[in-house]
């Protein structure tokens, strides 16, 4: 215990009430019935400085409960809230957490960002959220040439502290998203023609395990670890830093441009053609939304087009400046925190995520547009209010993947698909409302099934689910083969043999629960 703790009335009180518990002689309610906090925040409080604890109905409390990027995530009510300043508190808290597990069960839930998507991914009910909000480091090493990042850091943090050394990581591309859950997760970044997914960057991972003990894995040590980390999620311990390889940056092109719906298939025509020749445009990276916003209150297409050189409006996307009808065009020589701020979600709305990918195959682009036009006029008779759909369409080609082995490898599977380019597709819907909830997860689901459907229908579907968009009734770690499943499953019992990972944080992919 940090020796600077201070001592105030109140934590004097709770330390003697969990004293008291612990010995098993009286039930902490019955000593202090209106001062005592949950059993567990209290466990925390006697482990950490009491400053490190946040509770309901304090500012700092209700800040940070309120920017979660779904509100859904915000009408969860965790206990308290514990934040600490750096690894060995951590530890410290992970391990009273765990270790009063045959007293009473510390359930809680892991927070970098809190972008996760569903409710519950990184918030939990009457439980505590260990949030990693002050790990927030981003220091450049010119020695090694790594990036060593916090899993509390944002995007935003990586990007603006980068740039002005003329070095870049390949990250994610929204400013918001936070560095843990993201590269966990597998993460697609803008470098990823050229560098692979954001997870294949990390040549060192620095963990907690469960027991509260420190880990490192990486290709040399611990190389199964290092190798379940990249797309196995929450299921191992607490990562507290990355070690990212770093590459020279000297500013990048891109932005968003917005044509009329009418133009859609020429836009899918030319995504499956941008694709295909990703391997000879190694800078290039191309997103293609189909869009609706109720305030606008027509269909819109919205293109993100993102160049890792400054170089303006390049070659590569000349199937698309062919497509007339712009109506809106924010490309220019850009910076990637400028690219990444663009992309910065609002935190008031009520949110959908869910994937599915198939084959880079025009048909399916076309009927997942068909299929979109008829949820939507749907959705347009029943919702009400301020709402939104982004339907999201992605390249995966095989230039993403090529390097995943030699680098210590991942779980993601996709070595399964040879050279097969494939297309990732997303409906992020918004509303507000909780009356619509059931309206719009519904509206969502049905996207993915009957698309699903199709692409099954004509031999281009893929198993692959995308954890990081994944909706909570997805399955995302069973879609990597079963090889990899098996592989998530003996490193989460290796480094967590008494399985509190499964047990205690019910957030995030659970490997205790695929079959
Ligand atoms: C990008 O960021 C760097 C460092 O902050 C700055 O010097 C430069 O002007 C920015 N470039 C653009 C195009 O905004």
């Amino acid at each position: 215990m940090p020796a600077t703790k201070m001592v105030g009335l109140v934590e004097l009180l709770i330390a003697a009430a969990v004293s008291t518990a612990t010995a098993q002689k009286e039930a902490p309610q019955a000593v202090l019935p209106a001062l005592l906090p949950d059993f567990c925040c209290a466990a925390l409080s006697r482990a950490l400085p009491w400053s490190r604890l946040l509770f309901p109905h304090h500012t700092a409390f209700e800040t940070r409960h309120s920017s979660y990027f779904n509100v859904n995530q915000q009408t969860i009510n965790p206990s308290c809230i514990v934040q600490p300043r750096d690894h060995g508190e951590v530890a410290l808290a992970v391990a009273a957490l765990t270790s009063t597990s045959k007293f009473k069960p510390c359930k809680f839930a892991i927070r970098s960002g809190g972008h996760g998507t569903y409710a519950g991914a990184s918030n939990i009910d009457a439980g505590v959220v260990l949030d990693l909000k002050n790990l927030n480091t981003v220091k450049y090493d010119a020695r090694n040439n790594l990036v060593d990042v916090g899993p509390g850091a944002t995007w935003n943090d990586v990007y603006t502290t980068l740039e002005p050394l003329g070095i870049m990581i390949a990250g994610g591309r929204s400013s918001l998203v936070g560095v843990g859950g993201l590269t966990l997760g597998g993460g697609i970044s803008y470098f990823s023609p050229e560098h692979g997914f954001v997870c294949d960057n990390v040549v060192e991972f620095s963990l907690v395990l469960a027991s509260g003990r420190f880990a490192f894995a990486s290709k040399t040590s611990n190389p199964d670890l290092f190798m379940a980390l990249k797309g196995g999620g929450n299921n191992f311990g607490v990562v507290i830093s990355f070690a990212f390889r770093a590459f020279k940056y000297s500013g990048m092109w891109g932005g968003l441009v917005v044509y009329p719906e009418t133009t859609m298939h020429d836009q899918f025509k030319a995504l499956v053609n941008f694709a295909n020749k990703i391997e000879k445009n190694p800078k290039g990276a191309a997103i293609v939304m189909s869009v609706y916003q109720s305030t606008v209150g027509v269909p819109l297409v919205s293109n993100a087009y993102d160049y890792a050189e400054p170089v303006s409006r390049p070659a590569a996307y000349d199937e698309f400046f062919a497509i007339p009808g712009v109506i809106a065009d924010t490309t220019g020589i850009r910076n990637m925190s400028s690219i990444a701020q663009e992309w910065e979600g609002v935190t008031t709305h009520s949110v959908f995520f869910g994937t599915l990918t198939f084959a880079n195959d025009l048909r399916v682009m076309k009927q997942a547009h068909e299929i979109f036009k008829d949820v939507l006029s749907h959705l347009k008779t029943k919702a009400t209010g301020d709402w939104g759909i982004y339907t999201i369409y992605q390249p995966i080609p095989p230039a993403y993947w090529k390097d995943s082995e030699a680098r210590g490898g991942n779980v993601l599977g996709f070595e399964r698909f040879n050279n097969q380019a494939l297309c990732l597709y997303l409906p992020y819907i918004s509303w507000q409302g909780a009356e619509q909830d059931a309206l719009f997860q519904a509206s969502g689901a049905e996207l993915i099934k009957r698309i699903r459907k199709y692409a099954e229908s004509i031999g281009a579907d893929n198993p692959f689910l995308y954890l990081n968009y994944a909706d909570k009734t997805q399955d995302p770690l069973a879609t990597y083969g079963a090889a990899n499943v098996e592989r998530i499953r003996a490193v989460a019992k290796k480094y967590d043999p008494h399985e509190f990972l499964q047990n205690l944080v019910p957030g995030g992919f659970k490997i205790a629960n695929v079959s």
